[in-house]
């Protein structure tokens, strides 16, 4: 009889116990979303009605994959009237440049409240099909987001084709435009090592890097090859630059941003006129992936997909030192023309 009180009241105090356990948990990670709910000054500096300046709570679970479909685009007539869902165009683009950080970009800005994400590469601009949808096809594709809140979209392709600028200039000329950029041949050996990869998947061969970088009739750099062509930044600025002050531009150094994010993130918030949100406590470093990662609360943390920070193949000291000595000049225009300096050779 003794035995069974005891068990009982062991059995008590064990649900009673999970209970507390449990509700210090959810304490403790409503607290940690409720001190960024701090007011907000809108993108384009005009403040909504009063009230209206503050995320709800309810934002941040969306962006927390509680109402994954929202952030999908997808949500019923009637929770888009309850919840005052718009899905908008975006205030700023990520542009480019590819294999400069652009996914880690997007997401660590995404840690931000009043930023909402746009999950896929949308590829309107850059493909001629896309782009004969229509921008109502565009704004369609973006998340579901509060009407203060401002949708960032990601599409690196942007940067070096053609048709973009004037199509993007169409849409909204006063657009704020977000270049994340690496050391050039650090980047075009990324570019490299992203397309090997996708031969090796399919068991395909393919060229070395070298081969594909220095001409073998000159010896010279291979302009033609893509990765290559890509790096040679301030090419693909001045065509940009046809259409756009340069004050509508925002540098990311994307090598920075890979060891210490936190000052360049700051950066960005600062040009995109909102409020400093995103702290030390959103980043922490992971040693086993060797980059840092995202923090959003107590229980929800995520570093990105394995496919961002590969091992490079090693290059021909040689040919690393004749490219570098080849983006040199174009380096010293990027720095000029941007008021950027980077120290790479
Ligand atoms: P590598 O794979 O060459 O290391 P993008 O998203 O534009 O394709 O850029 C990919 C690059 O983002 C990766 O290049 C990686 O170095 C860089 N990166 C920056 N911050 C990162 C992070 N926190 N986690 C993973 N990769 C990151």
């Amino acid at each position: 009889m003794l035995f069974k009180q005891q068990a009982l009241l062991r059995q008590k105090l064990f649900v009673l116990g999970s209970l507390a356990i449990g509700s210090l948990l959810y304490l403790v990670a409503r607290v940690g979303s409720l001190d960024r709910l701090q007011p907000l000054c809108p993108i384009d500096g005009r403040f909504g009605p009063r009230g209206q300046d503050e995320i709800p709570l309810r934002a941040l679970q969306f962006k927390r994959g509680l109402l994954h479909e929202f952030r999908k685009g997808n949500a019923t007539k009637e929770q888009i009237r309850l919840h005052n869902l718009v899905q908008q165009i975006p205030k700023a683009i990520i542009i480019g440049v590819r294999k400069g950080g652009t996914r880690a970009l997007l997401e660590m800005l995404n840690l931000h409240p009043a930023v909402v994400k746009a999950s896929q590469e949308i590829h309107f601009f850059d493909n001629d099909e896309n782009y004969a949808k229509g921008i109502e096809w565009y704004r369609k594709k973006m998340p579901f987001s509060y009407p203060h809140q401002i949708t960032i979209e990601k599409s690196p392709a942007y940067f070096i084709t053609e048709e973009v600028p004037e199509r993007i200039y169409k849409m909204n000329s006063s657009i704020k435009l977000l270049i994340i950029v690496r050391e050039p041949t650090t980047r075009a050996i990324s570019d490299y090592t992203q397309v090997l990869e996708g031969k090796e998947r399919k068991n395909k061969t393919y060229y070395k890097f070298e081969k594909l970088a220095i001409d073998p009739n000159t010896c010279e750099v291979n302009t033609k090859y893509k990765a290559v062509r890509t790096s040679i930044y301030t090419k693909h600025l001045e065509r940009w630059l046809k259409y756009f002050p340069i004050e509508q531009f925002h540098i990311v150094d994307g090598d920075r941003l890979i060891t210490e994010p936190l000052p360049e993130l700051q950066l960005v918030e600062k040009f995109l006129n909102l409020p400093p949100r995103i702290s030390q406590y959103n980043l922490y470093f992971n040693a086993t992936r060797g980059f840092y990662c995202l923090r959003f609360n107590i229980v929800f943390n995520k570093c990105l997909a394995g496919s961002k920070g590969r091992i490079h193949p090693e290059v021909d000291t040689s040919v690393i030192t004749k490219l570098r000595k080849f983006f040199h000049p174009f380096n010293q225009k990027f720095y000029q023309i941007t008021g950027r300096t980077f120290n790479w050779p």
